[in-house]
This record gives C-alpha cells, structure tokens and sequence, in this order.
C-alpha cells in the first residue's frame, strides 16, 4: 500500500549539504502496524513527512496505493492527503479559538459538512482517552497531555486508511501514553488502519508488527 523507492531527502543550510534521509526503499502493507526508530537526527520525521506529501523529497518516489504522490499537483496532493491520511505530529497544535469538540471536527468542516454521526465519532474518540467531560472546554484550558491526546483524536475523525504518527506519545505521562498507544492498535484492528509509528519508547515499538530502524538517513530493517 506504501512504498518508498530510493527516497532521499538533502537539506542545503548556509551552503552546506545534509542528506537527511539516503535512498530509503522500503513497503508496508494495508493493515500493517510499523515502528520506526532510531536516534535523534536519523531522519525519521524527514521521512515521515514525505510519505505524508508535506516534504518534496530531493529523489525517489513514495507510492500510495499506486499512486506516485509526488507526481501530482499541489491541489491534487492536498486533496489525496485529506482523504487518506490522519497525522499525527510532534508539534501538532489545537486552534485556540475553537472548543475541543470543534477542534476535533474541524479537518471534517473543512472538507464538508458536520453532520450527526461526525459529532459522535468525536465524542467516541474523545471517550477512548478519558477525556469526554472536556469536550466544550479551550486547548488554553487543557494540560499540555490533554492537548496532545485531543491531536491524537483528531487524526482519526475522518477515518483515513494511513496514520502517519511522530512520537505521538512523547511528553505523555504512562497511562495517557497507554490509552494513546490502546487507540492506535484499536483502530488498526478494528478498522484495519495502516499506522507508521516513530517512537522513542522500545516496549512500544516491540508491540508492533514490524521495526524499521533510522541511522544516519539510512534505513535498516530489524
Ligand atoms: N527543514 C530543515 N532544514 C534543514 N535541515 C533539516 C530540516 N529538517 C531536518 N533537518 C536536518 O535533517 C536531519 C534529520 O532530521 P529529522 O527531523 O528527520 O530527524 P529525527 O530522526 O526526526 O530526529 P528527532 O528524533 O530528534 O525528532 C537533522 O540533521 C536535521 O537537522
Ligand atoms: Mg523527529
């Protein structure tokens, strides 16, 4: 369903080049659950996100589901990304102005109309990680955990067939880190979600199905 050919990604800073990622190859299958590790500055995020469509990688080519996503138009890409993949990423932040309800459904108001099965599907999201009595409540008037949760949910409101999750999980404390970890493995069984997971944490990367492994741009498999 995903697969990555040679994709290589070099930053130019100050006339300097840095191959972030080198001519990673690698596939995953529908439904497959992939942990990606690695030390910090190996390229992960770099990667994730030109699987993601957000990074125009420098060679290669990412296929989703046969489609060569960096062949198409930046309107074509967005619209391919909306309806494919849920996000979930290091810094991924909440509109101050809009409740958690509304924040949740917000990727959905921005592609149609809310309508009532929208509205419990956040409520059962919101539901799975504990956090139901802070629907109407502001991102300014949530932890900084509970903030990271409500993203969480958010990437799942639109049902994407991909979630592509960076350290979802990293300023967690356990057991919001469990609920979040509970939810990725629900949705990947339940509704067959494909899920690439970076993490630092290795008990975590251990319950899935398969270990990428990132070192120095390089991709090695574990
Ligand atoms: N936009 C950018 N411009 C220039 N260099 C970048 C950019 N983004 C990342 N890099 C560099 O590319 C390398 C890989 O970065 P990347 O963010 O992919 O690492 P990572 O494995 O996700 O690290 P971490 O675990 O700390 O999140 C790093 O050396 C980083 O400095
Ligand atoms: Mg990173």
């Amino acid at each position: 369903m995903i697969v990555a050919e040679r994709l290589t990604k070099i930053y130019s800073i100050g006339g300097q080049e840095l191959k972030a990622v080198r001519g990673v190859n690698f596939s995953v299958e529908r439904g497959e659950f992939v942990s990606i590790v690695g030390h910090s500055g190996s390229g992960k995020t770099t990667l994730l996100s030109m699987i993601g469509g957000l990074t125009r990688p420098s060679y290669g080519r990412v296929l989703i589901d046969g489609t060569d996503i960096w062949s198409l138009s930046d309107e074509e890409l967005s619209r391919f990304r909306n309806k494919k993949i849920g996000f979930m990423f290091q810094f991924s932040s909440l509109i101050p102005t809009l409740n958690v309800k509304a924040n949740l459904l917000l990727p959905v108001a921005l592609s149609g109309r809310v309508e009532r099965h929208h509205e419990e599907r956040a409520m059962e999201l919101l539901e799975r990680l504990g956090l139901e009595h802070i629907a109407g409540a502001y991102p300014s008037q949530l932890s900084g955990g509970e903030q990271r949760r409500v993203a969480v949910a958010r990437a799942f409101i639109n049902r994407p067939e991909i979630i592509l999750a960076d350290e979802p999980t990293g300023d967690l404390d356990e057991e919001s880190e469990a609920q979040v970890m509970e939810l990725l493995t629900r949705m990947n069984r339940k509704e067959g979600v494909t899920v690439l997971l970076v993490t630092h944490n290795r008990e975590l990367a251990a319950q899935t199905d398969r270990i990428l492994r990132m070192r120095g741009g390089y991709l090695q498999e574990s």
